[in-house]
């Protein structure tokens, strides 16, 4: 008999135990925003009602993951969690060296320390803010070479995180010697959560065989990628994930991963690679900055919650539901004419802003204002990838960035289907007067990722 289908996504887990939501007044929000500078990383959590800022570290730990806890293995040195973790992380990307790292960045800094520097050349698809900030924080200069599409929000290319193969070769072409290594970031965050194919992969290797040149992954949200590859691309739907995911990391030399992503932990990453020379030296870096190679700036319990979440993401009732139900977000704000990036990425959905508000120029931030009226309206904090993000150059000059966006990043197995309808409603309300959003101007900054910290202003009058 045919299995019976049925259209309402279902969460595949039930809940177990309950965080409270806090709700507010519009007139607190007000204040708090003003206390906030208007920035809305300074804002107190418990002030915020649903909070779509990241999808980083915010997941839920299963039940399984909860019991792993209690398995940990503290030892400062050779701790059996390292083993198991190093185990769990290999069963998916087989590389030589597995370093344990406290976040993600911890893997960039270490990685770009004995990579990078003054005059080497980094290209990616496109580098996340703190990817970026870790290869020009050594003198080095980070390039975005994304193919066209991924820069265009209303394009609908499958892959729309794909490198563009054409401008690698022309860059290893003309600087060669300059290049350490060859990023790709899956998915593509910066570009919308958007996934890049097999075959792309495929190329990227190609080009960095012909170069003699490392491939690295930033392999954050892997899975989801592994997901839209087995949904999108020609002869992958039978594939199991997991498999889907081994190819991937076969067609690298390494990775940076920011564990609080896919691999469903409330903190970790690591590093992982090949060579051995390099690792020997990224493992000297460790010791300094992070801790003893069997830890690495985590605990054992962390190492023991993580080998179980990189079991769960990469089982398919999961991925289904966590693709179709950010998907159910977008759709819905799609059909309200509210202008978002499609297709929609696997973590998060973006509002493009510019379009949104497109009475202010780039350089009044209207990421931010409309980021600003999420709160203000409904208590939804979301986050601007835009031009308060990437505008400021190392030079010191202000460029618009190549989009707007307002990222409404999904955190794992957190909230459910009626908290994401009550988003729909606060950002319906926000799109019908977001022609009266107000233009905002940096009061202050810092010199470097200066979205987390800057005070803004609302321009009055
Ligand atoms: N690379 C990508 C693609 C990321 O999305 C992030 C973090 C990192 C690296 C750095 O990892 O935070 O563990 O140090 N992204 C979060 C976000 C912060 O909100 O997208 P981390």
């Amino acid at each position: 008999m045919d299995e019976p289908r049925f259209s309402t996504i279902i969460e595949p887990f039930r809940i177990h135990s309950v965080e409270p939501l806090r709700m507010t007044t519009r007139a607190e929000r007000r204040e708090h925003l003003r206390a906030a500078s208007f920035n809305l990383f300074q804002l107190r959590a418990e002030h915020v009602l649903i909070d779509l800022l990241t999808d980083s570290g915010t997941g839920a730990m299963s039940r399984d993951q909860w019991a792993a806890l209690q398995h940990g293995d503290e030892s400062y040195a050779g701790s059996p969690s390292f083993y198991l973790f190093a185990d769990a992380v290999r069963e998916l990307f087989p590389f030589r060296h597995v370093i344990p790292v406290h976040q993600g960045r911890a893997a960039e800094k270490i990685l770009f320390t004995a990579l990078g520097g003054r005059g080497k050349v980094v290209p990616n698809n496109t580098h996340f803010d703190t990817t970026r900030a870790n290869v020009e924080a050594t003198g080095a200069r980070a390039v975005d070479l994304v193919i066209a599409e991924g820069r265009d929000p209303a394009s609908d290319h499958p892959f729309k995180g794909n490198m563009d193969l054409a401008a690698l070769e022309q860059l290893l072409t003309a600087s060669a010697d300059d290049v350490p290594c060859v990023f790709v970031t899956i998915t593509n965050n910066s570009g919308g959560g958007q996934p890049v194919s097999l075959e792309n992969l495929r190329g990227v290797r190609a080009l960095c065989d012909r170069f003699d040149k490392l491939l690295f992954l930033d392999a954050c949200r892997f899975a989801e990628n592994a997901w839209f590859i087995r949904e999108r691309e020609e002869g992958q739907g039978d594939r199991e994930v997991a498999d889907i995911v081994r190819e991937v990391a076969s067609l690298a030399d390494g990775m940076t991963m920011s564990a609080k992503k896919d691999p469903m932990g409330n903190i970790g990453g690591w590093l992982a690679m090949n060579d051995d020379q390099l690792a020997e030296e990224c493992r000297n870096m460790l010791i300094l900055t992070e801790g003893f190679p069997t830890y690495g700036g985590l605990a054992g319990r962390d190492l023991e919650a993580l080998a179980q979440g990189l079991k769960e993401v990469v089982q398919h009732d999961y991925l289904r539901y966590r693709i179709r139900s950010t998907a159910y977000l977008g759709e819905a704000l799609q059909k309200r004419g509210i202008p978002v990036l499609s297709p929609f990425g696997g973590h998060a959905v973006y509002l493009d802003a510019r379009a949104l508000a497109d009475h202010l120029d780039p350089l009044e931030y209207p990421g931010q204002s409309v980021a600003v009226a999420l709160y203000e309206v409904g208590g939804i904090r979301s986050c601007e990838i835009g031009t308060v993000m990437f505008g400021r150059q190392p030079d010191g000059s202000e460029v618009p960035a190549a989009m707007d966006l307002v990222r409404l990043a999904i955190p794992r197995r957190t909230y459910t289907q009626s908290h994401i309808d009550y988003v729909i409603e606060v950002c319906e309300q926000v799109a019908a007067r977001a022609h009266e959003l107000p233009a905002y101007r940096i009061v202050e900054e810092p010199r470097m990722l200066r979205h987390f910290t800057a005070r803004f202003e609302p321009v009055t009058g």
